[in-house]
């Protein structure tokens, strides 16, 4: 976790997720437990959607114990470990409390006596300053004592759990599992933003009989949601929805950037006592927040910056960030770009990827965080070549910069999306690409027409006597329409049978479709295509 706003911001939307949280943490308490593992990209709101959680299922039959994991000494897991144990058990129990382990210790001696001779035995252990194996085993064991001596359920959450890794254990996901396994009466949650590693923890360490975890990702704020949730920050303020969606495609969707950003232009309004955001405050409040020194989105990504270069390639990290940043995103392009050899780049692409920085596509890659993204091309980039300390004139030019992608998106978003899609058949050049986890080539084509009819277009791209064929849909797919497009698709010469369904398609047309070998594509696939070509997301 790092530097982030102390927003006022009330907790927002995540109800699906919540729900699901809710009934497992319920069943939990009728001895039915599901395990799960809540893992999504820096920022996107694990933390804040799990003490949401905490605050919605208090029960007086759940002791929930929640541990930010940070990779220091096994010391620091087990004080916390204790405390929030029993802090969490007595305010079950009464009201007066003291953020003090001893106060907590000696109310509860006399409630649970086999708890605190455990924890009587960890703290011996700790002052030894050495067993660190066996001051993790015990940690373990405390749910289950506790819960032998109370009969509560325990809710047993690990934020950033792995780094647990880091704390310098034998074998610590082992013995976790082992743990869990004869533990029936405690619930894990573990949290992660290091969803690479921790993937690869779940399915080789914690991959149980009897515990598996149930996987729950976390995404950004979809295209309505994230709408919603600007429209609730600014309530009086006038936006244009040309804005709203710009704002929504530069932050990716994520709650925090769009929390930062909704606040910066309130308090613009606020000052200047105006009611309708204006492009010069849109751009003026970018400016503020992303760039300026102390611009709460810079420091966050200068911090997230620095720790990357911590990691000891403070040289080549930078220039191939910066590179896939500004569109080289092919190892090929990268590698003429940074004048290396590809065997090199391609060790460090894989390193990135590791660390959750940047992910594949068949040949092509991208920044994670499209706000970082647009930080290291908009800012870092303009900071690094600049030697003109004039903030006037760095002002000046970032805002030239940001209004030149919000006129192209701008302009993208009045063209519709048959002509769009013609645009990026063009730029195919035989490079594979994996889009909704199915790798295939986007061949280099001859020609590519649009042929409208009614509110079905069809862009079909011809290379030598084979075609693709792609239809886009402006209403709901219904059985009839789906007959219609199917009758068309019956041609030898065609080889890829693309349905794009904006407005969603009916049960029985998805099957037929998908017997005939359509691909159908959602909004979400498109946008992954436009994205990897630079192009700004479709937005309804
Ligand atoms: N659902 C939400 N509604 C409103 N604001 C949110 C929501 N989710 C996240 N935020 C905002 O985003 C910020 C970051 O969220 P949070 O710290 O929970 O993310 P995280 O995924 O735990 O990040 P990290 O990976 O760094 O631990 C919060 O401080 C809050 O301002
Ligand atoms: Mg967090």
């Amino acid at each position: 976790m790092v530097f982030k706003t102390k927003s006022k911001t009330e907790f927002f939307a995540r109800q699906e997720i919540l729900n699901l949280l809710l009934k497992r943490v319920e069943a939990s308490k009728c001895r039915y437990r599901q395990n799960i593992a809540l893992l999504g990209n820096q920022s996107l709101g694990k933390t804040s959607l799990i003490f949401e959680l905490l605050r919605i299922s208090k029960n007086p039959d759940i002791i929930p114990i929640y541990l930010d994991v940070k990779p220091k000494s096994i010391e620091a897991l087990a004080q916390n470990f204790i405390g929030v144990l029993l802090y969490q058990y007595l305010s079950l129990e009464e009201d007066i409390l003291e953020d003090n382990l001893d106060f907590l210790i000696k109310n509860s001696r006399t409630k649970i006596p086999k708890t605190i001779q455990q924890i009587n035995q960890i703290r011996k252990l700790l002052k030894e300053k050495k067993h660190a194996d066996e001051i993790y085993s015990l940690l373990l064991d405390l749910p289950q004592t506790i819960h032998e001596e109370t009969q509560k359920t325990i809710l047993l959450i690990f934020d950033e759990f792995h780094n647990i890794d880091s704390l310098g254990l034998r074998n610590p996901f082992l013995e976790l599992s082992n743990k869990i396994m004869v533990q029936k009466h405690t619930m894990y949650i573990v949290v992660s933003s290091a969803v690479h590693s921790a993937q690869l923890i779940l399915s080789e360490k914690l991959s149980l009989l009897f515990g598996n975890f149930e996987i729950v990702n976390l995404e950004p704020f979809n295209e309505t949601i994230a709408k919603t949730f600007i429209d609730n920050k600014l309530q009086n303020i006038q936006i244009r929805s040309a804005f709203k969606n710009f704002i929504i495609q530069f932050t990716g969707g994520y709650p925090f950037y769009l929390d930062a950003i909704t606040e910066q232009l309130k308090t613009v309004c606020l000052d200047n006592d105006c009611k309708n955001i204006s492009e010069k405050i849109l751009l003026s409040s970018l400016f503020e927040t992303m760039y300026k020194d102390h611009g709460i989105l810079n420091q966050f990504f200068n911090n997230k910056y620095y720790r990357l270069l911590n990691n000891g390639h403070m040289n080549i990290f930078p220039e191939i960030l910066l590179a896939i940043a500004t569109g080289c995103r092919k190892p090929s392009q990268i590698t003429t770009r940074l004048n290396r050899k590809t065997r090199d780049i391609n060790k460090y692409l894989n390193k990135l990827m590791q660390m959750d920085i940047i992910s594949k596509k068949g040949v092509f890659n991208y920044i994670n965080d499209p706000l970082f993204e647009n930080w290291l091309k908009h800012v870092l980039q303009k900071k690094q070549h600049s030697f003109n300390i004039n903030v006037h004139l760095a002002a000046q030019k970032f805002e030239e910069d940001i209004l030149q992608s919000l006129t192209t998106f701008i302009d993208e978003s009045k063209k519709d999306v048959p002509q769009r899609l013609k645009e990026i058949f063009t730029m195919f050049e035989n490079d594979i690409i994996e889009l909704d986890k199915k790798r295939f080539m986007l061949t280099r084509f001859d020609e590519i027409d649009i042929k409208d009819n009614n509110t079905i277009s069809m862009v079909r791209a011809r290379r030598a006597n084979k075609h693709w064929r792609c239809y886009i849909e402006k209403d709901f797919i219904d059985e009839l329409k789906i007959n219609e497009v199917l009758s068309d698709t019956k041609r030898k010469d065609c080889i890829k049978k693309i349905l794009i369904a904006l407005k969603g398609i009916d049960v029985n047309a998805r099957l037929k479709a998908l017997e005939a070998r359509m691909w159908i594509w959602d909004q979400n696939i498109l946008n992954q295509l436009l994205t990897l070509f630079e192009k700004p997301r479709f937005m309804k």
